[in-house]
């Protein structure tokens, strides 16, 4: 039997996953997953409780779990701790505990939603792209890093990017495979857009030439292109439909994936995992606590509401209830009901609705 770990976490932590677990346990039942249901502490709640934002007994239950999913954790009460001990120091603990080195983040445009990106509706339109960031290695993780006093007395701040080449064949591998699967499902042609500096820094030059070593051996079916990081920024705002799957390390991940998240309108509606070599899986809202509307029914759950999805497809390979979670979105917003963050005040036939009802609507069509 397959175990999900629940960790709520801080601020809007708790209103979201409640609505995230009452479709993840309807779905359970209706596709009789055979799935069993934990919670557990990290963030803030957790050094409230235990001094520690991530407690090891929330590890080792992570660790025995199939998948976590995850609120958000950190918030304004925890700021003034030492960085080491602080709420998102849990976050970046489980994830590299756990071994999650490929991230995928879904900007996918809900038509009904269209208006609500700062980008033209007609540039958009359609838009369903997947990046996959390197999580666990590069410029974040690598040694020597620091702050160092030069001779002169001028201080020096340095990091590492490094890359080898069994780190990038592994996160190219998620991207080639996830490419042929996306195609499967929309009949399009399978694209990856491999993303580098490859001009100027060498670890990026041994990224580009092994990932096209993996296209030419294993994956000849799949359309392999390269860009360069500043360019796939520029590219991503004039014409983001051009890409499918975009594979980049950790550091342009980062930055790409914040950008074509706020393609899409709103981060209350962006869901992200993060998997393991066994596709064993942390899934999450791609936005955080966000402590201004805690605790007032505002929050939009849908963004945790389709991590639940992106879990059933990707660690437990249940398609038709992850589809089944996401026409349920769909419908919902097609009745025009719209947490604040998504509401469009210009468009008539549109309800305002908290956080509960959203889920309870989502449950409804369900
Ligand atoms: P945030 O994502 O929490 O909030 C940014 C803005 O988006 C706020 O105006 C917020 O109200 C809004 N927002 C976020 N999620 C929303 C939702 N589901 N529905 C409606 N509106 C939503 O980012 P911020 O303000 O930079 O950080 C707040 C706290 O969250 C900090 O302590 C930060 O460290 C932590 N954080 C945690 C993350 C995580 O747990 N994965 C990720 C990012 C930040
Ligand atoms: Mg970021």
């Amino acid at each position: 039997m397959a175990t999900v770990l629940t960790l709520a976490g801080d601020g809007i932590g708790p209103e979201i996953m409640a609505q995230a677990i009452n479709v993840l346990k309807r779905v359970n039942e209706t596709f009789d997953l055979g799935l069993t249901l934990e919670e557990g502490l990290i963030g803030g709640v957790a050094i409230d409780a235990t001094g520690e934002p991530l407690p090891e007994e929330t590890l080792t239950r992570a660790r025995a779990a199939d998948a976590v999913l995850l609120g958000a954790v950190g918030g304004p009460k925890w700021d003034a701790i030492e960085r080491s001990k602080r709420p998102e120091r849990g976050l970046l603990k489980i994830r590299s505990a756990l071994g999650l080195f490929a991230n995928l983040r879904v900007a996918k445009l809900y038509p009904q939603l269209a208006n609500a990106s700062s980008i033209k509706p007609e540039i958009i339109k359609g838009l369903d792209l997947l990046i996959v960031r390197e999580l666990t290695g590069g410029i974040y993780f690598g040694e020597p890093r620091g702050i160092r006093t030069l001779e002169n007395g001028e201080q020096q701040g340095y990091n590492t990017m490094v890359y080898s080449t069994s780190e990038i064949e592994r996160i190219g591998k998620v991207a080639f495979e996830l490419a042929q699967t996306r195609t499967a499902a929309s009949g399009n042609p399978a694209r990856v857009c491999s993303v580098d500096k490859a001009n100027v820094l060498e670890v990026t030059e041994l990224w580009k030439q092994t990932i096209t070593k993996m296209q030419q051996a294993d994956y000849s079916d799949v359309a392999l292109s390269h860009m360069y990081a500043d360019n796939a920024c520029m590219q991503l705002i004039r014409d983001p439909k051009q890409f499918d799957v975009m594979v980049t390390g950790n550091m342009f991940g980062d930055i790409l994936s914040d950008e074509a998240a706020m393609l899409t309108g709103s981060i209350g509606m962006l869901p992200s995992a993060s998997l393991d070599e066994a596709g064993k899986g942390m899934y999450e809202p791609c936005h955080g606590s966000a402590p201004d509307i805690a605790g007032q029914d505002k929050a939009n759950p849908l963004a945790t509401i389709l991590s639940v999805a992106m879990m059933l497809r990707y660690t437990f390979k249940q398609e038709a209830a992850a589809q089944a979670i996401e026409q349920a979105v769909s419908d919902v917003l097609d009745d025009g009901l719209r947490t604040p963050d998504i509401l469009d005040k210009t468009e008539a036939g549109l309800t305002q609705v908290g956080c509960q009802q959203m889920g309870e609507a989502v449950l409804a069509k369900l």
